[in-house]
């Protein structure tokens, strides 16, 4: 199998990028983020709060999530419903974020995304991949871009949707994840050794899905 490491902060285009690139190579995309997205809608259905720990980590047994692929699409299951668009919002995005810190949320998820990359030619995109999940992947990708440049992203990406929105607010909710996803204890979000640097400050989608083809080919 050739597997595809994508890591790096929120916004920088991970997903977007992604699914281009599997679509073309006919990879599979996997979405880790959604995974632990819908661990944290669980736990926001349930009043749990990010800081209850032990709670947390009590109720894991709880929760399946699955995923499952519609029309090339990658779907979450929550204990067997479709939340795929229900974990797209800030509030998830946050407790996310936190919960994400816990040990026992990530061990969860761990075999779930390493069979998946053993049984099929995937694009992983999370901040732990190249790092933690997929050491051997064949190539590894750090995606990155400026602060500004990606909350000016998510705002655009917003008010296309009729969404109503602050930059400022949005950068500053954009800083606030990317230090707790940078300075968790237990795989924190950093560029792997053996991963190429990829700042899309001034690259547009199609210049980066053109160069990470190249890089797949190269390397195949
Ligand atoms: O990529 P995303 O915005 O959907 O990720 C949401 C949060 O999930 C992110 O702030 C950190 C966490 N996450 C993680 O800890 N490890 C991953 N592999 C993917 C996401």
């Amino acid at each position: 199998m050739f597997n595809v490491a994508i890591d790096g902060p929120a916004g920088a285009g991970k997903s977007t990028i992604a699914k281009k690139v599997a679509k073309e190579l006919d990879f599979i995309y996997v979405d880790t983020g959604a995974m632990y997205r819908s661990m944290a809608l669980y736990f926001i259905r349930k009043q749990v709060k990010a800081a209850e720990v032990d709670k947390i980590i009590t109720l894991l047994p709880e929760i399946h999530v699955t995923i499952a692929y519609e029309n090339g699409e990658q779907h979450v299951y929550l204990n067997g419903e479709d939340v795929s668009t229900l974990i797209r919002n800030e509030e998830v995005s946050q407790m996310t974020s936190s919960i994400s810190t816990i040990p026992e949320v990530r061990e969860k998820l761990l075999s779930l995304q390493r069979n998946l990359a053993k049984e099929n030619n995937v694009l992983m995109d999370g901040r732990d991949i190249g790092t933690c999940v997929l050491p051997d992947a064949e190539l590894k990708i750090y995606l990155t871009a400026s602060v500004e440049v990606r909350a000016k992203r998510r705002y655009n990406e917003m008010i296309e949707k009729g969404m109503e929105c602050d930059l400022e607010e949005l950068e500053a909710s954009i800083k606030e994840r990317d230090y707790r996803d940078m300075n968790r204890e237990i795989a924190p979000l950093k560029q792997a050794e053996d991963a190429v640097l990829l700042d899309t400050s001034d690259m547009n989608i199609e210049e980066v899905v053109n160069a990470i083809i190249q890089m797949v080919k190269e390397r195949a």
